[in-house]
């Protein structure tokens, strides 16, 4: 059985200990001497699991098995799926929210330890890039910010984004068996369709990054039709891709996971290797002919992939190679020059 985490509630590790042995049972004995509690204890924290739609059959000699799990967003299934971390990061779940991005900036601005994550099942007032707004129903799609303080130059953060991208394509693709795309540089597709979108947000201070919000939106189990119908067309989510619905908090703790992960490795500046053969696997944009609107002007050309720096390089229709840091791509209809 697995030891509980010293930071752990007694929840959630009940919670993993059933989970590990998801179609067998767990002794009520073995549960209680983990938890070095009685065995009325134990059964007191699982009429707590009760509550949140967690079934268990009990059966006398055998223990405890899990039979269902809730399939909303649930922070105790999140926590108990979340592989166990040192420091343990922090973890607020929220049922509704402006946006996390601003949640995590608040929390950091009164001074929270970082890393941590805000997760929310529904926001009010998310945010894309150019201020957009992003689409946050309660429809079981994932709305998430981590929350960080890297104290780097921000010159070290132009490649970022497009890191933590690949490794949510790639998480996506394990999950779900599917091939996601990154489009330059924030956009997670299926075909030309947004399955996500990632927008991140820093507080420079001094030439260093003091905070820095890394938000996170993945259409993940919402039905067909869910969106605005004007985004419906361009909008995508996991569940409509693969025809069928995910694992709500098994997936979010994959996510979170990954992300931190990902987020250490950047810190730690080996990545690079990595990243490149991420980048040429799920590369959205590489060969196909674009639109950059830069400026007021639109370049048009031919995507060929990114520089050290993350920017785009696009061979120009009138036979130039040039780099763009930032901008706005459209797929063009007409075929590379
Ligand atoms: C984009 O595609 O323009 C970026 C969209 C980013 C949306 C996520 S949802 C979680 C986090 N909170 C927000 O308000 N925005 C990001």
């Amino acid at each position: 059985m697995p030891r509980p985490h010293p930071s752990s509630p007694p929840e959630i590790t009940i919670l993993r200990a059933l989970l590990a042995n998801e179609t067998g049972f767990v002794s009520g004995g073995a549960l209680a001497k983990t938890l070095a509690m009685s065995r009325v204890a134990v059964w007191q924290h699982m009429e707590k699991l009760r509550e949140q739609g967690f079934k268990f059959e009990a059966v006398r000699a055998r223990g405890y098995r899990l039979t269902a799990r809730p399939t909303r967003l649930n922070p105790a299934s999140i926590e108990a799926f979340l592989p166990p971390r040192k420091p343990s990061p922090g973890f607020v779940c929220l049922e509704t929210v402006d946006s996390t991005n601003d949640e995590a900036a608040r929390q950091l601005a009164s001074g929270r330890a970082v890393p941590f994550v805000v997760i929310a099942g529904e926001q009010t007032r998310g945010r894309g890039r150019f201020g957009r707004v992003w689409h946050s129903e309660a429809n079981g799609n994932l709305y998430l910010s981590f929350a960080f303080r890297p104290q780097l130059p921000p010159g070290r953060m132009q490649t970022f984004t497009l890191w933590m991208g690949v490794n949510i394509c790639e998480l996506v693709a394990r999950f779900t068996n599917t091939t996601p795309g990154l489009k330059w540089p924030n956009d997670i597709l299926f075909d030309e369709r947004k399955a996500g979108g990632m927008l991140t947000e820093a507080r420079i201070d001094a030439d260093q990054i003091r905070d820095l919000v890394f938000g996170l939106g993945l259409n993940t189990n919402s039905p067909a039709g869910a969106l605005p119908h004007d985004i419906a067309r361009r909008a995508v989510s996991l569940a409509e891709h693969t025809n069928t619905l995910l694992d709500l908090n098994k997936f979010a703790a994959a996510v979170i996971g990954r992300a931190l992960d990902a987020y250490e490795q950047f810190v730690s500046g080996k990545y690079r290797e990595t990243f490149a053969d991420l980048w040429n696997q799920f590369d959205f944009l590489k060969g196909k002919p674009v639109s950059l609107l830069h400026g007021t002007l639109p370049v048009h050309g031919t995507a060929l992939g990114i520089d050290d720096e993350g920017s785009l390089i696009v061979r120009t229709d009138k036979g130039k190679t040039e780099r763009f840091r930032a901008g706005e791509v459209t797929l063009s209809k007409k075929a590379p020059s």
